[in-house]
């Protein structure tokens, strides 16, 4: 049985001013009027095969995922674990492997999505994760790898070895989040891949990869789970027991040091939407290289990025910006340092 994952940890705030606390990344409605949460359900409900999907995410942001969930589907059975605070997407990870384990079985596949990613061709997608999961079956650790475009910093990289069986890889290294120098140098060399962020495995064969590579934190996650009502609906994890769970990643805590790594090379319009930047790509330009969402006057300007919420925009003689607004915070900036927006967010903290 293969459960989809999916894990929605919040803010996001590459996207300020549109992605906030209060309204994250997975509620951004995107060019084709969708939310992200909205597409990426459905996304799970076409690959999994199980009764359920989980969704692992923040207690606050319960309500609103549900009431998407359900618009795109209310017969479905979406279960949900919820965090009192985030720890990251190892702990996470950990407490949906022990719910899938007390509830269908050690031998449970678990497909994990991130809530926040963007999949333009689902059978490309959808054949992708049959081989992930018939990898995961045997009890490989399955990751989804696609082709890098540039020397990305965000992401992990993968070198692969030996092919196993038709579709997949080994992995010979996984180096999540290199620096500048090393992206560069894996990115020219034609040989990494970019991990999608999608894994699957057995729920027994991440449990057991946690136990030698991070025993502390599934040691702290497990008791938590011993105070927590499995049958609840939401599960609400232990406030008290998840607070003291040490913040990591998958990737640096399990996917840096695992065996029995392997990768399933996909081409399926794969695209995160990390930035301003990846968002605007989404739309359709102008003759002068303009993409305009909601209303806005442009005169004499040239390869920018308009989105307006609820007032008119105007722009004249700029060129390579980016402008959003939302009525209450405008956001004007480069396009190539539109990634910076994270600093504002960091000052706006700073000063709250
Ligand atoms: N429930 C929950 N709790 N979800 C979380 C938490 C958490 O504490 N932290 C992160 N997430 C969710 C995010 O919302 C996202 O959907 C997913 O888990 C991945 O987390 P990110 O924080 O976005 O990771 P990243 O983008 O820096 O890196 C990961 O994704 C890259 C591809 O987009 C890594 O897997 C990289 O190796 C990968 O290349
Ligand atoms: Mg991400």
């Amino acid at each position: 049985m293969l459960i989809p994952v999916i894990m929605s940890g919040g803010a996001g705030t590459r996207l300020w001013p549109v992605s906030r606390k209060a309204h994250p990344k997975p509620f951004m409605r995107l060019a084709d009027g969708q939310t992200l949460a909205a597409s990426t359900i459905r996304r799970a409900l076409a690959v999994g095969d199980a009764p359920v999907t989980l969704t692992v995410t923040g207690r606050d942001y319960y309500f609103l995922t549900r009431d998407e969930y359900q618009a795109v589907d209310s017969s479905a059975d979406h279960r949900f674990l919820l965090e009192p605070e985030g720890r990251n997407t190892a702990p996470a990870i950990a407490a949906a492997a022990l719910w899938a384990e007390q509830l269908y079985g050690p031998d449970t596949r678990l497909l994990i999505m991130p809530a926040d990613h963007l999949i333009r061709d689902l059978d490309a997608f959808s054949e992708a994760v049959a081989h992930a999961e018939a990898l995961a079956a045997d009890g490989w650790l399955t990751c989804l790898g696609v082709t890098p475009t540039h020397a990305e910093t965000g992401y992990g990289y993968i070198r692969s070895g030996q092919g196993i069986g038709e579709h997949g890889r080994e992995i010979r290294a996984f180096v999540e989040k290199p620096d500048q120098d090393t992206a560069r140098r894996y990115f020219e060399s034609g040989e990494y891949l970019w991990n999608a962020g999608m894994f699957c495995f057995r729920a027994d064969a991440i449990l057991a990869a946690l136990e030698t590579h991070a025993g502390d934190i599934l040691e702290q996650v497990r008791a938590t789970w011993a105070e927590t009502d499995a049958e609840a609906a939401p599960v609400e994890l232990d406030a008290e027991r998840f607070a003291r769970v040490r913040p990591d990643s998958i990737d640096f805590a399990v996917m840096e040091k695992a065996e029995r790594r392997a990768v399933v090379p996909v081409d399926c319009g794969w695209s995160d939407i990390g930035s301003w930047q990846a968002i605007s790509d989404l739309y359709e330009t102008d003759a002068l290289g303009n993409r305009v969402q909601g209303e806005a006057v442009l005169v004499d300007t040239r390869n920018t990025f308009v989105q307006g919420e609820k007032r008119l925009v105007a722009a004249v003689g700029v060129d390579n910006l980016v402008i959003v607004d939302t009525g209450d915070a405008v956001l004007v900036a480069t396009r190539d340092r539109a990634q910076e927006v994270k600093a504002v967010v960091e000052e706006l903290t700073r000063n709250n």
